[in-house]
């Protein structure tokens, strides 16, 4: 690439960086409606790696907001460049790596949906304690649902789509949602990268949904 060119493109992606990239002060809650300019439903994606998913969904579903989390630059600047700053007005994105603190940035109860889509499987067992879902993670993504938000997840790792199954089923703020899983991707599935790219190698990803469920206290119940 000639020089001209590449500083071209490093001032794009700076622009579009200055316009889509949250900015978040660590002592303070992200407002979505200050972000957005509206209150309507927000949608996160963690771990969007190239942002197949979030660049095409969020023109589709243009009525809500959508956060993309990524912890890598590299991608992040993959899916600038794919952003436009017209078209969408309704994405934001934020690179965190996801934890329990970063996770408290977002106000609790202020999301309508969260996905996760081919997150890493670390397939071996002294790996496991690396994956992102587990119960503290679980606790973590309840909270920030609204009452009767959906989380949806989807992997091509067997074990790991048994795993999250487990985990889901062992929980009492969770409920499936038509069966909890399936083969079948839902109406205008977008393909993620690796998603194309493990179902090259002859995998073939499971559709995980479930709901916040409202969870009714021992009191309540008695
Ligand atoms: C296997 S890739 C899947 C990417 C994309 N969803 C897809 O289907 O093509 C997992 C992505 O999640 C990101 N990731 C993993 N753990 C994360 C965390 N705790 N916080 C933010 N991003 C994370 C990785 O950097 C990577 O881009």
């Amino acid at each position: 690439m000639s020089k001209i060119l590449s500083t071209k493109l490093t001032e794009m992606i700076e622009r579009k960086r200055a316009y889509f990239q949250l900015c978040y002060q660590e002592s303070e809650q992200i407002n979505f409606g200050e972000v957005f300019g509206n209150n309507n439903p927000v949608y996160l994606e963690i771990g969007c790696g190239r942002g197949e998913f979030l660049v095409k969904q969020s023109l589709l579903e243009w009525q809500c907001n959508f956060v993309g989390v990524e912890m890598k630059g590299n991608r992040l600047d993959l899916i600038l460049r794919q952003l436009d700053e017209e078209r969408h007005r309704n994405v934001r994105l934020l690179d965190i790596y996801i934890d329990a603190q970063t996770i408290s940035y977002f106000p609790a109860k202020s999301l309508r949906k969260i996905f996760i889509i081919q997150p890493d499987p670390w397939p071996k067992r002294t790996h496991h304690r690396r994956r992102l879902i587990n119960h503290a993670f679980l606790d973590m993504l309840s909270l920030l649902l609204e009452q009767r938000g959906i989380l949806e997840i989807q992997t091509d790792h067997e074990e790991y789509a048994h795993w999250i199954l487990k985990h889901l089923a062992e929980r009492r703020d969770f409920m499936p949602v038509y069966g909890g899983v399936s083969k079948i991707p839902r109406h205008g599935h977008i393909v993620t990268y690796f998603e194309e790219k493990k179902m090259r190698e002859g995998f073939s990803p499971l559709y995980i949904t479930y709901r916040k469920k409202k969870v009714v206290s021992e009191t309540e119940e008695n």
